[in-house]
C-alpha cells in the first residue's frame, strides 16, 4: 500500500508499506529516520506516531504493552497515537497520513 509520511520537520512524503513489515519496518525501509531504541518491543516509544484520524480505525487495536506505554508519554500521545512497531500492515490504510512524533 502506500502512505504518506509527515516528517519532524512537518514535510510530507510518499512511502510503501509491504504486507510483512510493520509500520515501522515500513518506515525504517522507506529511509524514515526513526530511533526505535527498543528494537521493536513496545518499551522505548521513540517509534511513537500518529495515524490521520480517517483512517485511525484501521491500525486496529493498540496492545496493552503499547497502550501502556503511550500513558507514560501523555504529554505528546492522543487518540490518534501508536507505536509504529505495534501497528500491523492493513489493505484500510492505503492512502493514510502518518506524521512521526515531533523530535523523533
Ligand atoms: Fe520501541 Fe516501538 S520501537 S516502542
Amino acid at each position: 500500500i502506500n502512505i504518506n509520511v509527515v516528517n519532524e520537520s512537518g514535510e510530507t512524503r510518499g512511502a510503501t508499506w509491504e504486507e510483512d513489515q510493520t509500520l515501522l519496518d515500513a518506515l525504517l525501509a522507506n529511509q524514515f529516520p526513526v530511533l526505535a531504541t527498543c528494537g521493536g518491543n513496545a518499551s522505548c516509544a521513540t517509534c511513537h506516531a500518529y495515524i490521520d484520524p480517517e483512517h485511525f480505525e484501521a491500525s486496529g487495536e493498540r496492545t496493552e504493552a503499547e497502550e501502556d506505554l503511550l500513558d507514560m508519554v501523555d504529554d505528546v500521545a492522543n487518540e490518534y497515537s501508536r507505536l509504529s512497531c505495534q501497528t500491523e500492515y492493513a489493505e484500510g490504510l492505503d492512502g493514510a497520513t502518518v506524521t512521526l512524533k515531533p523530535g523523533m
